[in-house]
């Protein structure tokens, strides 16, 4: 709420400056350099006061700019195959917020017997996750899983616990689709990120061209990010134990690993 507030007036600031250096562009040259540069940041702030929502073009985007980096979903992939348990020859997995899928696309290769279903509220990634991993997809939210108990050995989880809007009931609900023994293996963003290096990230996947909308979606995202402090409880509190975390409060993500504990 705080940064929202600030956006439009650092926004302001930012285009008074900019049209000042415009005024006097004939006199001091040097400014007339800044000025595109004053431009550029003065809007990107301005769009602070606007949300992004998931719609078709930003699923389409969102997929776009993912697929330039196959390893970071490879990496989450291999996390995932180390925690089935070896005598499973065909496992049951979710990809909770799947996404356009890019996840189960790695899954499905290091795990080719895998039955994976994707469960997401956004119709949009739902059908960009057909197209890219041979899932069974369930339209759905981390707080109402449309799964039965006890069928599942491993809930993926990656980048959106950030938009559940009851973590508590999420965690549950994760605890309750799982076989007894079975994992969550989650990343996600880390709420004690320093603010600065997020938006000189921002800036960095607009010069990459990720799109506005998209550098936005992740910029928003740490809003309402968790610290792993906090994710600790939530593990706790839904009866998991934690198994595996990698990650320190400086960095911008981390992983953990829970085990349901049989109760
Ligand atoms: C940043 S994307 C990450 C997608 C995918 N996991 C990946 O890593 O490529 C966040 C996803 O979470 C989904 N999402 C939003 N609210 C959710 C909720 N309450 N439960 C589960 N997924 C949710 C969004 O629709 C979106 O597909």
């Amino acid at each position: 709420m705080k940064n929202k507030k600030l956006s439009p007036l650092i926004g302001l600031i930012i285009l008074l400056i900019a049209l000042y250096n415009l005024y006097f562009a004939n006199i001091i040259k040097i400014f007339s350099i800044i000025n595109p540069l004053c431009v550029f940041i003065c809007a990107m702030f301005f769009r602070g006061i606007y949300d992004v929502k998931i719609d078709e073009n930003t699923a389409i985007h969102f997929e776009k700019y993912m697929k330039r980096y196959p390893q970071l979903y490879q990496y989450l992939a291999d996390i995932v195959k180390k925690n089935i348990t070896d005598n499973i020859k065909k496992p049951v997995i979710l990809d909770l917020g799947i996404g356009p899928g890019l996840l189960s696309k790695e899954i499905n290769k290091v795990l080719p017997e895998a039955h994976i279903i994707g469960v997401d509220p956004s119709e949009e990634m739902l059908k960009l996750s057909k197209k890219n991993a041979y899932v069974e997809t369930k339209v759905g939210g981390a707080e109402n899983i449309p799964i039965e108990n006890n069928f599942v050995d491993v809930v993926v989880c990656r980048f959106n616990l950030t938009y559940w809007k009851d973590p508590k009931k999420g965690f549950s609900e994760v605890n309750r689709v799982l076989k007894p023994g079975g994992k969550f293996v989650i990343e996600a963003l880390n709420r004690d990120f320093s603010y600065l290096k997020l938006f000189v990230i921002r800036i960095f996947m607009i010069l990459k061209g990720s799109g506005f909308d998209i550098a936005r979606y992740h910029f928003d995202a740490y809003k309402t990010a968790y610290s792993m402090d906090c994710v600790k409880k939530f593990f706790r509190d839904a009866s998991f134990e934690i198994v595996y975390s990698e990650g320190e409060k400086k960095d911008w993500r981390y992983v953990f690993v829970g085990k349901k504990i049989d109760t």
